[in-house]
């Protein structure tokens, strides 16, 4: 298969038995042809403090050249206490620092995540939309991706197990990458 674009995807949980991570697989798993899904990670990232500025950690460059080497970033949110966990939220932190470097500023970005509840992660994406806002990404608005999890929806190899959903996944991943290529026009037609 010939990579035309790499979308990167952060998974705010660093639980080892996380659905959202198992949405990650699947989402991997279904992308199409010319995509690449490839995982930006933020477990080793320390809490950020202001402390760190002057000499900024290997692993927080890292982490800021990941997100600069990919076309689009899917940030795959869990929903705690109503909004984004904070090992999430540490990570947004990180990519808005040196001070006015901030990873997401015209970011083609996408929303999506996964819980048990009816809600399904709707209360946590929209504090996240709001974040991202402030960041000046470029989020995607449609399809909004609030995916109620039951046992045996995701295997843990990565396999949607009911069709409708697979097909709505699809879909998604087809409208962000079409999110990014309109981006990318743009930003052509600027430069030219
Ligand atoms: C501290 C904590 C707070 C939670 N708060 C919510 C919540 O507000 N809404 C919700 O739908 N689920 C909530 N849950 C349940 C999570 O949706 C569930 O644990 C899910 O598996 C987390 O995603 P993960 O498995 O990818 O880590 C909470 C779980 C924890 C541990």
């Amino acid at each position: 298969m010939t990579v035309t674009r790499t979308i990167g995807y952060i998974v705010g949980s660093i639980s080892s038995t996380s659905i959202n991570r198992r949405l990650a697989r699947v989402l991997e798993n279904l992308a199409p042809e010319g995509i690449e899904l490839v995982e930006i990670p933020i477990k080793d990232l320390p809490f950020y403090s202001p402390d760190y500025d002057a000499d900024f950690p290997q692993v927080a460059r890292d982490f800021k050249q990941a997100i600069a080497d990919v076309d689009g970033v899917i940030v795959i949110t869990p929903e705690y206490s109503r909004s984004i966990p904070g090992v999430l939220k540490n990570a947004l932190d990180w990519s808005t620092r040196p001070y006015g470097e901030m990873s997401f500023f015209g970011k083609p970005t996408a929303v999506i995540g996964t819980s048990g509840s009816g809600v399904a992660t709707a209360a946590a994406q929209q504090h996240l939309r709001a974040i991202l806002g402030h960041f000046n990404a470029v989020t995607m608005g449609q399809p909004e991706g609030f995916i109620q999890d039951r046992p045996g929806l995701f295997t843990e190899d990565g396999q949607v197990t009911d069709d409708s959903t697979a097909g709505f996944l699809v879909g998604y991943l087809e409208a962000f990458n079409g999110l990014i290529a309109r981006v990318q026009h743009s930003a052509e037609l600027v430069s030219a």
